[in-house]
């Protein structure tokens, strides 16, 4: 099955070959997430060759559910939402190693139950199995499984050996500090840290990957890299989409939960972090601490604050007209929920002080985008102008991360011709014209890379309540303030004209991406 064609992370993919015979345990199963990404995802690696040998999933969910119907929802899943077509001789391999147990995610005797099936499985087999528990459940049962897997066992099985039990946890990993806090807490008294693998999908992005390989493996970026060339970054995560059907749990998320402090804040962290000893998860999870620790607390004021929040309101989106969210299903009348939010962050360590790093996500703008743009300092003077007024272009190095995946830099060119005019010029690089685009899902080497125990794109407890510690200042103020402050932009543009103001402050302004 095996074919370095079709799966660009073939060639030096080594470790990604050691994983013991595994099963993998979703809860959650009947959801959203495991048909529209978990279960395409397994199916990839096994069209890639890439699960061990001996490989079984079992999906966990209240509603009894016979295999052979589980097996068919999978094989749904894949059809509708696999970045490749599935082949029958792949799923027929697969298939029959495709089980279902059922009971609720409280209920000590459904845990046996699992725990029995998975015994049943390496007795038949004939070997000691890795057990890899995915929690894909809302958070409000995140702890009473973690609980469970502990009281069953299942959570101790085979300690100490490669076949020693995982567990991937989905976000929202808490909703503020302290249940942060509590879930990290519960987790610990269950499974050792290095068994645990906090998920955040942005780490999966190939290109998010890439930005560690391009600060790391080159010699030119390292020394720009600061305080004397940097004059701003801006990070922007825009999404087209709205609230959609999800207003059940975005109502008591919003833009700052559930994009800043996790996708978001990873982005920044894998910016500005300093250079780690080796790529060891923990040298890199060390640095990216670091680096959340020296951001300076925010201001909160209304007014010359460090924060933005706002609505979108009905507007145009290619050309179609689209409802505001306080129209949207499931939008309570008085919602005060962000969905957008933007931060000016200080970070006070050597290398950034008095750098500003300006971050943004919102739904429902002008287009879906990610991109984290490093904004140089300019030349000083113009030589190349009679006035000094006119200034040449800053250089920009760009990270597009999604969608049309590649990097750009802005640089000053000469107009051809007698005179010496410039003009600013972008130098493009694009992800699937050098590589083709059928690039694997984020969701394909998280799933592999906690089967083989590499937690280097998984956050770590620290990580996660650092960034909290960050974030919910900032959410108790907005919660005391209701919808006073809460500014509104329209469906469709790039967000509101409180988040212009955060950089007008020093004379900057938001790149149209
Ligand atoms: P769903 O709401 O679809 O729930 C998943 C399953 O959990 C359901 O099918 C149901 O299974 C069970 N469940 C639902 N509500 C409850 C409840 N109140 N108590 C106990 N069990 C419940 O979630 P998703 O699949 O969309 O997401 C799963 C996790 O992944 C969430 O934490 C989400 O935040 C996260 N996530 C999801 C993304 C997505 O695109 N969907 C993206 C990023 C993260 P059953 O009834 O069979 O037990
Ligand atoms: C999820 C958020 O974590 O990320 C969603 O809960 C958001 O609200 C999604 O739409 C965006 O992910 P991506 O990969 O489409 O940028």
């Amino acid at each position: 099955m095996s074919d370095p064609e079709r799966h660009p992370f073939l060639h030096g993919l080594s470790k990604h070959r050691g994983a013991p015979p595994t099963v993998v345990v979703i809860f959650g199963a009947s959801g959203d997430l495991t048909a529209r990404k978990l279960v395409p995802a397994i199916y990839n690696l096994a069209l890639d060759g890439l699960l061990p040998a001996d490989f079984y999933l079992i999906g966990f969910g209240r509603k009894p559910i016979p295999d052979a119907e589980f097996q068919q929802v999978a094989a749904d899943a894949v059809r509708e939402f696999s970045r490749r077509e599935l082949q029958d001789d792949v799923w027929s391999r697969l298939a029959p190693r495709t089980l279902y147990v059922s009971g609720g995610y409280d209920e000590a005797a459904a845990f046996q139950q699992l725990a029995e099936r998975i015994e049943g499985i390496e007795k038949e087999i004939g070997q000691e199995m890795q057990t890899l528990f995915y929690i894909s459940t809302p958070p409000s049962v995140f702890a009473p499984i973690s609980e469970n897997l502990g009281a069953s066992g299942l959570a101790r099985r085979h300690v100490g050996r490669p076949q020693q039990s995982k567990v991937i946890i989905e976000k929202p990993f808490g909703k503020d500090l302290a249940s942060a806090q509590a879930l990290n807490r519960t987790i610990a008294s269950v499974f050792a840290e290095s068994q645990v693998f906090r998920i955040d999908h942005y780490l999966g992005k190939e290109t998010v990957q890439d930005l560690l390989v391009q600060r790391f493996a080159n010699a030119i970026f390292e020394p720009l890299w600061n305080r004397n060339f940097v004059d701003h970054v801006q990070i922007t995560v825009a999404e087209e989409v709205g609230v959609g059907t999800r207003a059940g749990y975005y109502e008591g998320s919003g833009a700052l939960r559930d994009m800043i402090q996790n996708h978001t804040m990873q982005l920044l962290a894998l910016t500005a972090m300093e250079p780690p000893v080796s790529l060891d998860a923990e040298s890199i999870r060390n640095e990216k601490v670091k680096l959340l620790q020296a951001i300076q607390p925010l201001r909160l004021e209304a007014a010359a604050g460090d924060v933005a929040r706002a609505q979108y309101a009905e507007g145009l989106l290619g050309g179609n007209p689209v409802a505001g969210y306080m129209q949207e299903d499931g939008v309570d009348a008085k919602s005060s929920t962000e969905t957008f939010a933007a931060l000016r962050l200080n970070i006070n360590n050597w290398r950034w002080h008095g750098v500003p790093f300006y971050l943004r996500s919102g739904k429902r703008m002008a287009r879906r985008v990610t991109e984290i743009a490093i904004r140089f300092k300019r030349a000083p003077g113009n030589i190349f102008a009679e006035s000094e007024r006119i200034q040449l272009a800053a250089n920009t190095l760009a990270f597009q991360i999604q969608p049309d995946e590649g990097m750009s830099l802005i640089l000053n060119a000469k107009i051809p011709g007698l005179e010496t005019r410039t003009q600013p010029v972008k130098m493009n690089f694009k992800y699937a014209t050098t590589f083709g685009s059928n690039t694997p899902e984020a969701y394909e080497r998280l799933v592999l890379d906690a089967m083989i125990g590499d937690s280097t794109l998984f956050i770590r407890g620290d990580e996660t309540e650092r960034s909290w510690q960050l974030v919910t200042p900032i959410l108790e103020h907005w919660r005391t303030q209701g919808r006073t402050g809460l500014d509104t932009y329209s469906a469709g543009s790039w967000g509101p004209k409180s988040a212009d103001a955060l950089l007008d402050a020093n004379g900057h302004s938001w790149r149209e991406p």
